[in-house]
């Protein structure tokens, strides 16, 4: 990089640090916005970072290593990333890609950790983990842009605008739509309205008040994990600290999950004031949105409907005109790192350092952002906090079961005629929702992303609760057409590129896990293979660090126990098959010292042997 050049850089980060600040914790989101001007972070601009922000060039070069989005090489002018869940492969995701790469001259395919550049730096092609936009796909981003229902029509489209060099800026605005696709509505998605009440109520009966609504109501967390809501929110209240804080978990990494995305679109206020809610109870004043880079495209929506708020006197100083109530949210955007969904990742992430998860406990409730309590909820939890608070505990328990009060949203997509979104009272069993999303001659439901569990037609009269199936909300469907080893394969080499790499169950285990599926899928596997991936998966989920550790080899024992055929009818033998040739990888040594006798070579050396 020329001089000239490399103060162009320093000017712009000059410019990011008059918006975003000196401190260290903004470090990630100075990043994003470097990443995007340059299409790269250039040496001088992490030179400039580390130097203003009073850390080192290390721990700046080790956040662009870490997220996926960030690069420290450059890529295109136009940044293209297909999403690359199971269901854009479903849609027909790899001819497309095959397309538009020869469509722009560009060689070969994208792999993970593998992009393609072209000479010129018009244009780089790469892989994303699933966009969140399984019922429109397939999908891509451009320029961290979504492009949904992709076809061949698009990708020229796309190709030509390319090669044109029209700006993104001057790009059809219709090929930017996002649609919402809410198809079935119940007590939480049938009314979008808010004009403050929960914040009224509040405020009229005081915090100890709502805490107990959200306590009778029986709220538990929506993220996944199920966590009693009114008593994460009491032990961040009663934990000693200097200040408090608010998180909204909207990374909403995991795949075929997409109802936060819709949330954020048609039900922000909501979210919003639930969060407000939070702050009341627990007494915070800063609250944070930890928006995954892939839905970059709902900042300036987001930042509308917070800055109206802050007009109508629902966030800011003295909310409602109560001194004292203060309170405001930030929106941080993540860089493509699946494991910043894991609450204690997203904190370090939110403080601007890699997303590495953190030795629980201490908890978040205790020990969360700046090491002072804090409230990590999902989308959803502070959708329905809301409405708790300014309806009453009652209102939630309503509907759904003993264990599981109210309704769960559910993010539908795969072979169905009608993917979208659906909200049902927990109790409802998978068959119901098979029928009102059109899906016949099923095979398979993984429910609850890749770290779920894989449902076969004898599961499909069980239901949607805590006490039978936890859903964090996704539900892919899959036709009796499907080969499910594909399935097994995408998750497989999902999980082993989305292993943050701390520990070594799942770094390890994530990696020999997807090389023996590989191996089966490719025909060379054995029944030993079989029993190999059974502990492997047995030891990642005892061993893991984390949570995506733990859940990582789900698929592979599920469909193992449940599918065996889907291996067993692949094997090369029932006995063990190495998948490295030792022979023809020697071939070269034996030809250069002239060895040409039995005894050189492994299978004729076995032969001898039996
Ligand atoms: C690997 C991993 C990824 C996760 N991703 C998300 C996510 O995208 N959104 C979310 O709300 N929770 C996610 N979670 C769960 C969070 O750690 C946390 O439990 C949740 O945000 C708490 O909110 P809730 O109580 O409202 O469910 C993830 C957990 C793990 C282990
Ligand atoms: S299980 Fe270990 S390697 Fe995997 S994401 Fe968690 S901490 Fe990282």
């Amino acid at each position: 990089m020329n001089e000239s050049a490399a103060a162009t850089v320093v000017g712009y980060v000059a410019e990011s640090l008059a918006t975003y600040g000196r401190d260290p914790r903004h470090l990630l989101q100075h990043l994003i916005r470097i990443q995007s001007r340059f299409s790269f972070v250039p040496d001088a601009a992490v030179e400039a970072l580390a130097e203003a922000l009073g850390v080192t060039r290390t721990q700046v070069r080790a956040a662009i290593a870490f997220y996926a989005f960030l690069h420290a090489r450059p890529r295109g002018a136009f940044e293209i990333r297909f999403s690359d869940n199971i269901t854009d492969r479903m849609l027909g995701n790899q001819r497309l890609l095959r397309l538009l790469a020869s469509r722009l001259r560009l060689d070969g395919l994208p792999g993970w950790g593998h992009d393609l550049i072209r000479a010129d730096g018009r244009v780089s092609i790469g892989l994303a983990s699933c966009t969140g936009m399984c019922d429109q796909g397939p999908a891509l981003l451009v320029n961290g842009q979504a492009v949904t229902n992709l076809d061949a029509g698009r990708i020229d489209r796309i190709a030509d605008l390319v090669e044109e060099g029209v700006a993104l800026a001057h790009w059809p605005g219709e090929l930017f739509r996002v649609s919402s696709n809410i198809r079935r509505r119940g007590l939480l998605l049938s009314n979008a309205a808010t004009d403050g009440a929960a914040l009224r109520r509040l405020l009229d009966d005081g915090a100890q008040a709502a805490l107990a609504e959200v306590e009778r109501s029986g709220l538990r967390g929506r993220g996944g994990a199920g966590f009693t809501t009114a008593l994460k929110w009491r032990f961040c209240r009663e934990a000693p600290g200097t200040e408090r804080y608010v998180v909204c978990n909207a990374d909403e990494g995991e795949p075929g999950t997409f109802k936060d995305r819709v949330l954020l679109t048609d039900y922000a206020d909501l979210v919003c004031e639930g969060m407000t809610v939070c702050a009341g109870v627990i007494g915070a004043r800063r609250g944070f949105i930890y928006l995954r880079g892939e839905y970059r495209y709902l900042l300036p929506h987001l930042e509308a409907v917070l800055s109206r708020r802050r007009g109508d006197g629902l966030l800011g100083r003295a909310i409602l005109g109560r001194e004292g109530f203060d309170f405001d949210i930030e929106i941080h955007l993540g860089a493509g790192a699946y494991i910043c969904g894991e609450e204690s990742a997203l904190i370090e992430s939110l403080e601007g350092k890699r997303g590495v998860t953190r030795k629980r406990p201490p908890f978040p409730v205790t020990s969360g952002f700046d090491d002072q309590p804090t409230v990590v909820n999902n989308v959803e939890t502070f959708l329905a906090a809301a409405r708790v608070v300014q309806w009453g505990g009652y209102w939630l328990r309503g509907e759904g079961t003993d264990q599981s009060a109210g309704s769960k949203i559910l993010s539908v997509s795969g072979d169905c005629a009608r993917p979208g979104i659906y909200e049902y009272p927990f109790g409802t069993p998978i068959h119901q929702v098979l029928t009102d999303c059109g899906a016949e001659s099923v095979q398979a439901v993984q429910i609850s992303g890749a770290a779920g569990r894989t449902l076969a037609p004898a599961d499909f009269d069980r239901i949607i609760a805590f006490e039978d199936l936890p859903t964090a909300g996704s539900f892919m469907v899959f036709g009796q057409n499907r080969d499910l080893l594909d399935m097994v394969r995408n998750f497989a080499a999902f999980f082993a590129h989305e292993s943050c790499g701390f520990c070594t169950p799942c770094r390890v285990g994530g990696a020999l896990l997807r090389n023996l599926v590989e191996k089966v899928a490719a025909g060379q596997g054995s029944e030993y293979d079989l029993t190999e991936m059974r502990h492997i998966g047995a030891v990642m989920r005892r061993a893991s660090y984390c949570g995506l550790g733990h859940t990582a080899p789900n698929h592979v024992l599920d469909t193992l126990d449940k599918v065996p055929e889907i291996y067993r009818r692949r094997l090369a033998s029932q006995t063990h098959t190495p998948s490295f040739d030792l022979d023809a990888a020697l071939s070269e040594a034996r030809a250069l010292t002239g060895r040409t006798d039995s005894g050189a070579t492994l299978h004729e050396t076995m032969e001898a042997m039996t």
